[in-house]
């Protein structure tokens, strides 16, 4: 089969090359998935870039999440899911066989049903995003009702951060840096759409919500003046995205009694995430969630779709495995 694939780290045209492997065989408790569509998140760039290393077990073939079809299942798993179609999540966590393929296998827990309805650019945009929003979102309880401020509500974290607040009964008002991504975060169903660059941003968010319940934070630093001037004692601003490190001001932020919680996914409890891909998947199901806008790369141009991510492409880029 045809995979994208690294041995060392490095800039991705350096290190990523598509070339024929092997395709493998499911072990005991995996699927086999005929990849059709592997998205590429921030992580998958760091990882191959070495900016955030991961170890390389011989080969790396990147990428955790896709969407694809079930063709083979080894010991353990149900036959009967051969032939149903999935989306993934941490494919490519201690197994080197990552979506950036014809084919992938994986854990069977980590290939999800993808409802009917569901198209493959979908499927293939939830994995990493969606999956973090929802632990910023919930791991401080329920939504219904409360009200949730969604820093950069165009980004693909923050796209999913809107959709899955929305689904669950909250107000949510979102930041974003100009027209284009005010659209994006509005037509994901933000209530309400601020310019963060506005001098007057601060009494923009305050005029629709005094006091915030959570925050879905992408930029603390920069943020935080913002993300205080409408915290209390019931607000948790959810932290995951790890800019430049600043100073942390405790007076300002005891006065609140605000909550700082910080989410990154690897490390997140393994219950707490098997939650998550099932609420996930139920937003899925009742229709709530759509695709970013998507930039397709075929998989001989992998190494280019790493430059469209580490460049800032608005929306999700995805590596078509078909072509
Ligand atoms: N902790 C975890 O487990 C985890 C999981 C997923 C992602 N991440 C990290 O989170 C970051 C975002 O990931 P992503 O996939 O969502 O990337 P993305 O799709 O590129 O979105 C990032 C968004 O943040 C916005 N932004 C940047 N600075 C901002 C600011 N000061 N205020 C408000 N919005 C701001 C950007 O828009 P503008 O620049 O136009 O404002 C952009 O829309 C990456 O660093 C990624 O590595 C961490």
């Amino acid at each position: 089969m045809k995979a994208a694939r690294y041995e060392r780290l490095g800039a991705a045209r350096d290190v990523l090359d598509v070339t024929d492997v092997e395709r493998p065989e499911p072990g005991p408790g995996q699927v086999r998935v005929r990849v059709a569509l592997s998205g590429i998140n921030p992580t998958d760039v760091k990882s191959r870039s070495g900016a955030t290393p991961r170890a390389v077990d011989g080969f790396q073939v990147p990428h955790h999440d896709g969407s694809g079809t079930i063709d083979a299942v080894g010991p353990g798993v149900d036959p009967g899911r051969v032939g149903q179609r999935v989306w993934t999540w941490f494919a490519a966590v201690d197994n080197r066989w990552g979506t950036a393929a014809e084919w992938c296998v994986l854990p069977a827990d980590r290939a999800v049903p993808l409802p009917d309805d569901a198209s493959d650019e979908l499927g293939a945009c939830l994995g990493v995003p969606a999956l973090t929003a929802h632990r910023c979102l919930f791991a401080d309880g329920r939504l219904n009702g409360r009200t949730v401020l969604v820093a950069g509500g165009a980004g693909a974290v923050g796209h999913y951060a809107i959709e899955l607040a929305k689904h669950a009964g909250a107000r949510v008002i979102s930041t974003v840096s100009g027209p284009e991504k005010a659209e994006l975060a509005l037509r994901a169903g933000a209530d309400h759409v601020v310019n963060y660059r506005d001098a007057d941003a601060v009494d923009q968010v305050r005029a629709f919500a005094p006091r915030v319940d959570r925050v879905v934070e992408v930029a603390l630093g920069p943020n935080l003046a913002l993300d205080l001037a409408v915290s209390g004692p019931r607000t948790v601003i959810s932290v995951y995205a790890a800019g430049a490190d600043v100073p942390l001001p405790v007076r300002a932020l005891m006065t609140p009694n605000v909550t700082l919680r910080f989410v990154l996914l690897y490390g997140v409890p393994p219950r707490d995430l098997a939650d998550a891909v099932d609420e996930v998947g139920a937003a899925l199901a009742a229709g709530a969630l759509t695709p970013l806008p998507v930039h397709r790369y075929p998989l001989a141009e992998t190494a280019a779709a790493h430059e469209a991510v580490e460049s800032g492409a608005m929306g999700k880029v995805l590596v078509d495995t078909t072509v």
